[in-house]
């Protein structure tokens, strides 16, 4: 089953037009594979009927489509540089100003936080990085699209072998519970995984001392976020979906949301060279981050 050109380029339009993805002709098979996919779903007969029938007020089938156009790969701790430069750099000239104003505050925004190992990773690095930790007020909003992966985010719930290979012992044992594989509500939770062939006995669940710091929320990052006063903000490998119009659209919303000396941190094939920006590339042992300034040019 195929689209036609003009039924891709209708779903194309839309899809831009709705998420700010932007569907390359080298990736037709796939927004075809998903479509058909849905028309199955849905019982209906033809990718027009289909299209009529989200754009006529299905949105929650847009919704669903959208879910599954999303690619939600994603790791804990995953980019290690850059998470090094946040804890090291960053984290520190936050406590810092904090601690002289006297505000024990910190706001941090995990953009695009697919199923939740992202802003989890941000969360124990703060548990780590902050000896009084308890005695501040942290709050990690993380937003997404795709309402499956912000299930499996709120869940918390993760297969052993992805936390093991990514995880230092450490931490697993500090921040982490074994719970059983086949538990109530964790659909995947049986399947092989880890590459040999085994059925998991159990998997890995983030305690709630790293949980409670995480307030997952819908969010497409077309519209206006209403997050302000931000310490940082994590988008990572969510921009390569987009084109360059929606890309500065975005980093021109971000720029808004941070504090001043705050700091934006891009996945590492994404990058704001060549564009006219005020903020200030940061760069430490292969780690890379952007710092607005702290005073506005007049
Ligand atoms: C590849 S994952 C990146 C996850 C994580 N930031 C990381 O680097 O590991 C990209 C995520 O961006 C989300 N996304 C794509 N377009 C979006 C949009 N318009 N609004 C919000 N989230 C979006 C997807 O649903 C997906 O979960």
């Amino acid at each position: 089953m195929v689209l036609t050109a003009e039924e891709f380029s209708l779903f194309r339009h839309l899809i831009y037009h709705e998420a700010g993805i932007y569907f390359k002709e080298s990736r037709k098979d796939f927004l075809e594979n998903r479509v058909f996919r849905r028309i199955g779903a849905t019982g209906l007969r033809s990718p027009y009927q289909y299209y009529r029938f989200i754009t006529n007020g299905g949105r929650a089938e847009l919704m669903n489509l959208l879910d599954i156009l999303t690619v939600n790969e994603t790791s804990f701790f995953r980019n290690r540089p850059q998470l090094e430069l946040f804890r090291t750099i960053i984290l520190n000239s936050i406590i810092r100003k904090r601690n002289e104003d006297g505000q024990k505050k910190i706001r941090i925004w995990s953009a695009g936080c697919s199923t939740g190992e992202e802003p989890y990773t941000i969360s124990i690095i703060l548990q780590e990085g902050i000896s009084d930790a308890a005695n501040w007020d942290i709050r990690i909003h993380a937003s997404d699209l795709s309402l499956s992966a912000l299930h499996t985010a709120n869940r918390a719930e993760y297969d052993a072998a992805k936390v093991l290979t990514t995880v230092d012992d450490s931490y697993i044992a500090r921040y982490f519970v074994r719970v059983p594989a086949i538990s109530a509500g964790s659909p995947e939770a049986a399947t092989p995984s880890g590459g040999r062939g085994k059925k998991e006995l159990y998997r890995f669940k983030v305690k709630d001392a790293v949980k409670k710091q995480v307030v997952f929320d819908f969010h497409n990052l077309k519209n206006a976020s209403g997050y302000v006063n931000l310490d940082v903000i994590f988008c990572r490998n969510v921009m390569i979906y987009f084109d360059e119009e929606e890309q500065k659209k975005l980093i021109y919303k971000f720029y808004e949301g941070l504090n001043p000396g705050g700091y934006l941190l891009l996945g590492h094939s994404e990058s704001l060279q060549g564009w006219k920006t005020r903020f200030e590339f940061v760069y430490s042992n292969k780690g890379t981050a952007y710092r607005k300034p702290e005073e506005e040019e007049g």
